[in-house]
């Protein structure tokens, strides 16, 4: 890690400095970039402003090395413990009984097609309002959330009910930053986030957006997601997220290979 911290950081200085030298930014221009710093620290909004500003980024060099289906960004409301295995559907809130249903459903293969079983795909997405169980309003960490385990064709399906399209926290300043300082918005496109894993597998982070869905392409967040944009399909009043996987093999059997 210090080899790789002596490569980066200088190179990282330097350019810094070389953008500060270039618009000949003055001490009071200085010292507003500091105060705003730790109004980002005061706020705890740094993971926040790092997600906003680069997470996206190290996908896109991450996945300079991957074969099979890209990643995305994680986002910050996955919750760090075992998920539940779900067989059927996402619990869904009491309240939401009303709001449109979704299937969510697809295939997990490797690099030459063949099915994955026992692949697991943990689920995540927001409430038909835009908010997170675990996360936001006390909402039961149960809701929207879920463990789905491949069968033997790879096949694995679940309902919930549809996500919609949220703002990222944007009363702080990283919000200030995005939004008054410089002009763009605070909104993610409605997505289903994805984590698959797989003995032997790559590990692969991902998210599926609804085509023609609002903010797809514009997402505060940078991400690319022109990969996993699923079309609109309807099958009995519900929409069809069909969202299939290509897992490569682990990175340590391919290096072996
Ligand atoms: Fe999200």
């Amino acid at each position: 890690m210090s080899e790789r911290v002596k490569q980066i950081v200088p190179e990282l200085l330097d350019e810094i400095k070389g953008v500060l030298k270039k618009h000949k930014v003055t001490f009071a221009e200085y010292r507003s970039a500091f105060e705003y710093l730790i109004g980002v620290q005061e706020a705890k909004e740094v993971p926040l402003m790092l997600d906003a500003l680069f997470n996206a980024t190290i996908v896109e060099i991450e996945n300079e090395s991957r074969k099979g289906t890209r990643a995305d960004i994680q986002g910050p409301y996955y919750i760090d413990e075992d998920y539940p295995i779900v067989t059927d559907e996402l619990p869904s809130r009491p309240e939401d009984a009303g709001a449109q249903d979704m299937i969510i459903r697809g295939q997990v293969t490797d690099l030459d097609g063949t099915p994955v079983a026992g692949a697991m795909l943990d689920i995540w997405h927001s409430t038909p309002d835009g908010l997170y169980s675990g996360i936001h309003d006390n909402i039961d960490r149960k809701y929207y959330r879920g463990r789905v385990v491949t069968g033997e064709n790879g096949h694995y399906c679940v309902t919930s009910k549809l996500p919609v399209p949220y703002q990222i926290p944007n009363a702080g300043p990283t919000g200030d930053l995005l939004e008054k300082h410089l002009g763009r918005h605070s909104w993610r496109p409605a997505h289903i986030h994805f984590w698959a894993r797989a003995e032997g597998k790559r590990d692969l982070i991902n998210q599926a957006y609804f085509e023609g869905g609002e903010y797809v392409g514009d997402d505060c967040c940078d991400t690319d997601h022109l990969e996993l944009v699923v079309p609109e399909v309807i099958e009995d009043g519900a929409r069809v997220m069909e969202v299939n996987f290509v897992l490569e093999p682990a990175q340590a059997q391919l290096a072996a290979e």
